[in-house]
């Protein structure tokens, strides 16, 4: 999604220039700088990567600003890349959501003699505040006004030619200030500003602030003056580095084993109220999007079979489907790395309209999600800067394991479990990279890829398909392993590649669904803790029962993390996805 980044500080341009660097993970199309320079403001924009842009930016400029477009409202030009100036030059914003009523401020300005360049809502924002400044005695008291005629989601950041600061606002969309000895930041994430400073206040809905010498928070509705505590971030520079990996994607597939292991060091007293909303809830729904709903499908089987208790997963984009059943005695789960997944957090606030509680499982501290829920366990995964999503997956997987058990009492099991998982995991890294390399090969050439499962490892299978398709580009598809005979099976030729996820608890129903495939030609990989010589290829993955979810995945990571290798693809930055999916 979009990335913004503000700077008060000497070298201002460099640092948003900086800024934005850290913040390609989150996938962009399209990028601009804007800062004072001789009496005016200077803007550059380019479309494509920063790449090895030159960073001949000015050195005196105190202010600078800077964002990473992913196109929504029109298409990858320069014209619509971020920043956006007023008509008149005197104001250049960044701004990352939708406006929803751009179309009917826009011809109202226009009808006031006012001229567009770009096709985007977020041009419509810096007029606007050109018009406000007719009557408004200051730059934020404009922007201020600017901002109570937007409907639909912002997070921006704006100057105005001869005043040294920068007003910021937020409403449905993420930004965090960053607070240092002599600079002040605002961005998209405390990814852009962490090598400054580890002292970040995360802004509220409905809030804004104004950036100079000294920062102040105000209530965007009132203009009141709030209260800004800096929280000290729990993270810290070098863990958003890549290190010695050639990708982060590689990094956070190894970080994996390290992580399961500190997965139960949840703090006590919110393990205690997350579990007694499980207990008592009449309903519960597991929701979210993409890996994240895989996840909320494994979870459920997880509580199916350890607690005895159904859940419902169902995809945030699709939470209509249970509107009418959604009551005070549900309780939602909301599931989500970022924090910010645009479709989620409407899910949850259809939930939380029909009264519902909410629990929410992220690994962005304060985002949105965690503000919305009644009840939060973070992932601990420390910052995921590959667009993929790995290392948050099985740390999803890891607490709703815990949390099935800790609702039928067998938490030490379930602590046990995860503890040899941690140890093992390193193993099946360790021993199966070199074939899975060679079956990278193989596979790269691919047209088609099945990925089949059962029961537990259904969607692990599921989320195997997404990693490839996402990472490869290769169409891949997951299924439940009995479901392939009911239609898709048409779609098996000679050399079909299909991956079979085997369990001890599923072996010989879905070996028997491999024989079905390999009749027609396939070429099987069977994944299992025992060896398959009479298939084609045997990747070995000891069983860890309950955790199987888990155990499974992890050489499906590495395994599609090589086909994008072979493919001479960069894994951290596939095309057209975004981090945070911060747009309906
Ligand atoms: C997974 O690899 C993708 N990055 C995507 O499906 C992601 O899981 C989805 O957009 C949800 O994101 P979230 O977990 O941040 O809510």
């Amino acid at each position: 999604m979009c990335g913004i980044v503000g700077v008060i500080s000497d070298n201002a341009a460099l640092k948003a220039f900086n800024g934005l660097r850290a913040l390609e993970y989150r996938g962009y199309d399209s990028w601009g700088l804007a800062y004072p320079e001789s009496g005016g403001i200077f803007v550059v924009k380019k479309i494509g990567q920063i790449g090895k842009a030159g960073t001949d930016f000015s050195k005196s400029a105190g202010i600078a600003m800077g964002h990473t477009r992913w196109a929504t409202h029109g298409k990858v030009t320069e014209e619509n890349a971020h920043p956006h100036s007023s008509m008149d030059k005197s104001i250049a914003i960044v701004h990352n959501g939708i406006v929803e009523n751009y179309a009917e401020l826009k011809s109202e300005l226009v009808s006031k003699g006012y001229s567009f360049k770009s096709e985007t809502d977020s041009e419509v924002i810096a007029n606007l505040i050109q018009e406000k400044l007719k009557t408004e005695k200051t730059f934020e008291g404009a922007v201020r006004k600017a901002l109570l005629e937007l409907e639909g989601s912002y997070a921006i950041v704006a100057m105005r030619k001869g005043e040294e600061k920068l007003v910021c606002a937020r409403d449905g969309s993420p930004l965090v200030l960053g607070v240092a000895e002599n600079a002040c930041f605002a961005a998209s994430d405390a990814t852009a500003f962490i090598s400054e400073t580890k002292k970040a206040i995360f802004l509220e809905d409905g809030t804004m602030a104004v950036l100079n010498k000294q920062l102040k928070v105000f209530e965007t509705k009132t203009g009141a003056q709030l209260k800004a505590v800096p929280k000290e971030l729990s993270w810290d520079f070098e863990q958003a580095q890549k290190g010695d990996y050639e990708h982060f994607m590689l990094k956070e597939i190894y970080e994996q084993p390290r992580l399961l292991k500190s997965a139960a060091n949840q703090p006590k007293d919110k393990m205690e109220k997350f579990v007694s909303m499980l207990r008592f809830a009449q309903k519960i729904y597991f929701t979210g999007c993409g890996t994240s709903y895989h996840a909320c499908i494994s979870g459920a089987y997880m509580f199916s079979s350890i607690a005895k208790t159904q859940v419902m997963p169902v995809l945030a984009s699709e939470f209509s489907l249970q509107e009418n059943f959604v009551d005070e005695n549900a309780l939602v789960v909301a599931v989500s790395q970022s924090g910010e997944t645009a479709d989620l957090i409407e899910a949850i606030n259809i939930a939380k309209g029909k009264g519902a509680k909410i629990a929410g499982i992220v690994n962005v501290m304060d985002s949105t999600v965690m503000r919305l829920s009644d009840a939060t366990l973070l992932m601990n995964a420390g910052p995921e800067i590959c667009v993929l999503s790995t290392k948050s997956y099985t740390m999803q997987l890891a607490l709703m394991l815990l949390l099935a058990s800790y609702v039928s009492g067998k938490e030490e099991e379930a602590k046990r479990l995860l503890s040899g998982l941690s140890t093992g995991a390193a193993k099946i890294l360790e021993s199966n990279s070199e074939k899975i390399k060679e079956i990278a090969k193989g596979l790269s050439r691919a047209k088609d890829i099945f990925v089949i499962g059962r029961k537990n490892a259904f969607p692990t299978a599921l989320e195997t398909a997404l990693k490839i398709k996402e990472v490869s580009y290769i169409h891949a598809e997951g299924f439940a392993g009995a479901e392939l005979k009911h239609g898709t099976i048409a779609l098996i030729e000679e050399g079909t590649p299909a991956i079979v996820l085997s369990t001890s608890q599923t072996r010989k129903q879905v070996a028997s669904n491999a024989i079905e495939m390999r009749s027609r030609g396939a070429k099987i990989i069977m994944v299992d803790s025992i060896p398959h010589p009479d298939f084609d290829f045997s990747i070995l993955v000891p069983d860890f029962g309950e955790a199987n979810p888990i155990a499974l995945v992890l050489p499906m990571q590495l395994l599609a993390y090589y086909i994008a290798l072979e493919r001479k693809l960069d894994p951290d930055k596939p095309r057209n996805l975004a981090k945070s999916v911060t747009v309906k």
